[in-house]
């Protein structure tokens, strides 16, 4: 039985001021008519997780602090991910990567894609964010959409919507497309790896 993976729409900044909530809503307003997977928004403000104190690596023992540990868990269940994040100095917001770092296993081998808004989109942030993402083995893809300083402005500074600018929901279409596909291929590909530790272990039935 093939069941829809679960994508998460992750929103990578958390202050008061943010703009992420325009692009995080657009999305959802875009996901909602497919039908081969199902979305959910990850809102990082849902997780207030300190700078990294943990004893341990996530890689070695799960975290002990309650957020982290509801973080770790929930991207255990996604099976692939969208990034909706600006770039700050060029880099990936801190918050992000501070969230990234409490979870490890449950991230491997499930696929992300992007998008991005800013001065010129977020490319070079969304660059940092692959490279990160394959440390802890996910399968970043190309595809993703960056919301440039033209629309960027305009949506945040003066009154545009995103109906204003349709292309850009026409480029998004190919992102997810693609981004299903892999989500798909890799659970598959998991939950066979699982089937045989089981059948190792004596618990097939
Ligand atoms: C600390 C900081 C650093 C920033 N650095 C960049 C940058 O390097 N490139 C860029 O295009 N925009 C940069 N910006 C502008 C952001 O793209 C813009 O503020 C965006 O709305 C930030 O995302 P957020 O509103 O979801 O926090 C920066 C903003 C902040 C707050």
């Amino acid at each position: 039985m093939n069941v829809k993976p679960k994508i998460g729409i992750i929103l990578a900044t958390t202050r008061p001021t943010r703009f992420a909530d325009k692009p995080a809503r657009w999305l959802s307003d875009l996901v909602r008519g497919r039908d081969d997977a199902d979305f959910e928004i990850v809102d990082l403000r849902d997780y207030p997780m300190p700078f990294f104190e943990e004893e341990q690596s996530p890689a070695l023992v799960p975290p002990r602090n309650e957020a982290a540990l509801r973080w770790a868990r929930k991207m255990a269940e996604l099976d692939g991910y969208i990034f909706v994040t600006p770039e700050y100095n060029h880099g990936i917001p801190a918050v992000l990567k501070n969230a990234l770092d409490y979870a490890n296993a449950e991230y491997n081998r499930k696929p992300a894609s992007f998008v991005g808004y800013g001065g010129v989109g977020a490319a070079r942030g969304v660059e940092q964010l692959r490279l990160v993402l394959l440390a802890l083995q996910m399968a970043p893809l190309k595809q993703s959409v960056h919301i440039n300083a033209t629309e960027f402005i305009a949506l945040s500074m003066q009154g545009k919507t995103f109906a204003d600018y349709p292309y850009l929901g026409d480029s998004v279409q190919p992102l997810l497309d693609n981004l299903v596909w892999w989500a798909n291929a890799l659970k598959v590909a998991r939950d066979l790896d699982a089937a045989k530790r089981d059948t190792i272990h004596g618990k097939a039935a």
